[in-house]
């Protein structure tokens, strides 16, 4: 197993504000970028927290991913608005849409937003987060443009990606329930966390390159390349469908390329549903129904070998507290790749390994 360094919370903002600077993004993209990533580090999903940042050097050195970039609307329908997102830092052009999304959705009650074109999203939470925080509503179907990874049910190769979904609801008085997850059985970098730790994934995550079960990670890393499997056998299949019918094929125009298996760069479409709950149901009443439910929920008694009920959102928000404090545990190997990745962007490896206080 790879060794493990254990970053304080301030050098890891110091040391990823380095690398990121690398693109020659501008101080506003710079903290945009570097506190998404390290916020998803913060929630436990090493998946998609700095680990991405070898990824986006290589996308942004072949020209696929265009810093300082901002979001253009292709299509203003009133609460319908149809974006491109101009291949920007998803960091970036996911905040702007949903910023143009919510306004619309205050004065409508309702917003429909299409985005197409973004470079990688990152945590879709983050969006959610983002709209709950303004009192919205809202749901994410996104899709993935990038190597297919994910085998559909019942078939034996990649057809798609991880096409996650996710909804977030505002509650009065408490954090927000927000559900967001690949609809694969793990994440694609929960496979590459894995793979640069030298351990297994857990059964029934994976085929190999036959179509066969493995528990080798290195199938989603390395050619041959085998496939992730949907979660929840053909429901999540369907879930992933959607994504890509409508995360994909209706905001984005774009579905997954069969000609994008050498490529770096990962384009998100994201169909999103904004909601106010205020315009649409009696705000006493909904808040009244959702809370009791929510209370019901956690009230059942944990089975044997669980732990107490938790409700999407909380695990993050434990994640969070504790690495807030504790900072931030990243293995050696995706340092070694962030290091290198620094270098390609030509900042020095050794001032982003002092940054971090890892020596040199
Ligand atoms: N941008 C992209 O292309 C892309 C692609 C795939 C995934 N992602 C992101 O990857 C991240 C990780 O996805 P994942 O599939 O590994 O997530 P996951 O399997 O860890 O599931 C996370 C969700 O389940 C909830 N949850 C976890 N444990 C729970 C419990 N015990 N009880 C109740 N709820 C619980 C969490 O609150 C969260 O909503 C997500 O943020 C997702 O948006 C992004």
């Amino acid at each position: 197993m790879s060794e493990m360094h254990l970053v304080p919370l301030s050098r890891l903002n110091d040391a990823v504000r380095l690398v990121v600077r690398g693109f020659g993004s501008n101080p506003a993209e710079v903290e945009a970028v570097a506190n998404n990533l390290i916020e998803a580090n913060l929630m436990g999903h090493d998946s998609h927290g700095v680990g991405m940042l070898p990824r986006y050097a290589d996308a942004f050195l072949e020209g696929g991913l265009k810093p300082n970039a901002h979001v253009s609307t292709v299509m203003d329908g009133g609460a319908m608005l149809r974006l491109d997102g101009n291949a920007g830092f998803g960091q970036v052009i996911g905040h702007e849409a949903m910023a143009l999304g919510i306004a619309r959705a205050q004065a409508a009650g309702s917003c429909i937003v299409a985005l197409g074109n973004s470079h990688h999203l990152g945590r879709i939470g983050a969006w959610a987060e983002q709209c709950a925080a303004a009192g919205l509503v809202s749901m994410h179907f996104v899709n993935v443009i990038a190597r297919a990874i994910v085998a559909p049910h019942g078939g034996s190769d990649a057809r798609f990606g991880t096409n996650p979904f996710c909804a977030g609801v505002p509650l009065p008085g408490r954090p927000p329930v927000i559900l967001d997850f690949a609809t694969s059985m793990i994440a694609q970098g929960k496979t590459r966390v894995a793979h640069n730790k030298g351990e297994p994934v857990a059964p029934g995550c994976l085929i190999d390159d036959h179509g066969r079960a493995t528990t080798d990670p290195r199938y989603t890393v390395e050619p041959p390349f085998g496939a992730l499997l949907t979660f929840g056998t053909h429901k999540g299949y369907g879930l992933a469908l959607m994504c890509e019918l409508l995360g994909g094929a209706l905001a984005a125009g774009m579905t997954q390329r069969t000609d994008d298996s050498t490529r770096r760069r990962v384009l998100n479409g994201m169909f999103s549903v904004l909601v106010d709950p205020t315009r649409l149901a009696d705000p006493k009443q909904f808040e009244a129904e959702a809370l009791a439910f929510i209370d019901s929920v956690k009230a059942s008694p944990p089975r044997e070998g669980f732990e107490p009920v938790s409700v999407a959102g909380e695990p993050e928000r434990a994640w969070r507290a504790r690495r807030t404090r504790d900072g931030v545990p990243i293995d050696a190997t995706t340092w070694q790749e962030i290091l290198a990745a620094a270098a390609k962007l030509g900042v020095g490896p050794e001032k982003v390994n002092a940054a971090a206080g890892l020596g040199s």
